[in-house]
């Protein structure tokens, strides 16, 4: 059996509010833990710990949290859209320019024309880039493909990227992101195809299916189909909704027993309250209400009350936010959505796993996977107070640490 001790850990952020813990993330200071075999041991206070003589880490006072969950990503495509950017800056809207052509369609087109080895390279500098900042889960969308090549090429190349990178990655089938081009006078047909041919080839690949409710994406009676089918496959169900206007895409996603919804902008208390009663988890993207501009955000703390298992995601994509950053998603989460910094970091780590139907990580609890971040920070707020910072000092996966710092 491989053991492993971390000792010297300044703060243990678990994220569990166990007796003896402090505040709502459940703190120990001058903390240790032991891993067995890639799994929490032993968890405590360092002066308690008990005789060991394996391996030994010195986490040399900084602070230990869980690994980063990043449970809404676009992270496989090819080209950006720095130019759609700059027009959103002179006036034009981001719904204007998708219905003019651009937007997801001119992602959809530059992601046909890569290589799978382009895709693989790029998404896979993405990776790294989100491994250096913590994130230790990420779940990646198809969705700039759709056809069925192009869809099973993301899907591989999704597939490609959980082999060859430590992170755990988890793939989503996104055929419904929007109508493409070619099908526009003939959605129906494209809708059979998603269901009838996507689906059935792709269903091994991914864990999920996603569809984008919008007006220019797909209406709400079409994603219940598209749900349904994939349901048939085994999938689980997360959702695109309210983004830019109020779809009941809360109560939709209640109905279709949806794992979790992501967007919710425009949402109203029914929807919450649906959410709530179905415990389907809100995935809240700071960064794209951010970035599309316009000053509309997710009314988390109503969300909260309501009694909405609420996560934070990065959404990482070409056209409304290409940022790779949770820690920073987070921040803007409380500025703008009015979380409080305790309920943005359980967000972005216990919630984001909930979020992905997995309660084996984001918390550090015995019998938990070793998936940790550490930081040199003087405590967990630091990270979102210094929004933008990067204060990554080490990473663990499945208890193999790697890089960047002694985990
Ligand atoms: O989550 N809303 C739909 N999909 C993405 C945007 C994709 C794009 O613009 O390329 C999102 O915001
Ligand atoms: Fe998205």
């Amino acid at each position: 059996m491989k053991q492993t001790l971390i000792k010297n850990i300044s703060r243990l952020v678990t994220m569990n509010p166990a007796s003896g813990r402090k505040g709502p993330l459940g703190v120990i200071e001058r903390a240790a833990l032991r891993i067995d075999d890639g799994l929490i041991a032993w968890v405590g206070s360092e002066t308690e710990c008990p005789k060991f003589d394996g391996e030994v880490l010195d986490a040399h006072t900084n602070i230990v949290m869980p690994g980063l969950v990043d449970c809404h990503t676009h992270l496989v495509h090819a080209g950006s859209r720095q130019g759609e950017f700059k027009l959103r800056s002179e006036g034009k809207s981001y719904q204007g320019i998708a219905a003019a052509g651009g937007g997801i369609m001119s992602t959809v087109r530059a992601t046909r024309d890569a290589s799978r080895e382009k895709l693989l390279a790029e998404a896979g500098a993405r990776i790294e880039n989100m491994l250096s900042r913590g994130v230790t889960t990420v779940e990646i969308k198809t969705g700039y493909g759709l056809t069925l090549e192009d869809e099973m090429k993301m899907a591989e190349v999704i597939g490609e990227l959980a082999k060859k990178y430590p992170a755990d990655i988890r793939g989503t089938f996104l055929g419904a992101h929007v109508v493409p081009a070619e099908y526009r006078g003939n959605r129906e047909e494209y809708i059979r195809i998603v269901m009838e041919e996507m689906l059935p080839a792709i269903s091994g690949l991914v864990s999920a299916c996603d569809v984008f409710v919008e007006e220019g994406a797909y209406t709400r009676d079409e994603a219940i189909a598209i749900c349904t089918k994939a349901k048939e496959f085994g999938l689980a169900i997360h959702l695109h909704v309210d983004q830019f206007s109020d779809g009941g895409g809360g109560k939709l996603a209640a109905e279709v027993g949806a794992l979790s919804a992501s967007h919710l902008d425009y949402s109203d208390g029914v929807g919450m309250r649906a959410m709530a009663d179905a415990g389907v988890v809100a995935v809240l993207l700071p960064g794209a209400s951010f970035f599309t501009g316009g000053g509309r955000y997710p009314d988390a703390r109503k969300m909260i009350g309501c009694g909405v298992t609420t996560a934070i995601s990065t959404d990482y994509n070409p056209g409304t936010t290409p940022s790779l950053d949770p820690l920073m998603n987070a921040s803007i989460a409380v500025t703008q959505m009015g979380m409080t910094c305790d309920e943005a970091l359980l967000g972005i780590t216990k919630n984001a796993a909930l979020a992905l139907g997995l309660s084996d990580r984001g918390t550090i609890e015995v019998g938990q996977r070793a998936d940790l971040a550490m930081f040199d920070a003087p405590d967990e707020y630091y990270l979102l107070y210094r929004y933008g910072e990067n204060c990554l000092a080490g990473v663990m996966i499945g208890g193999d640490h790697r890089g960047g710092g002694v985990l």
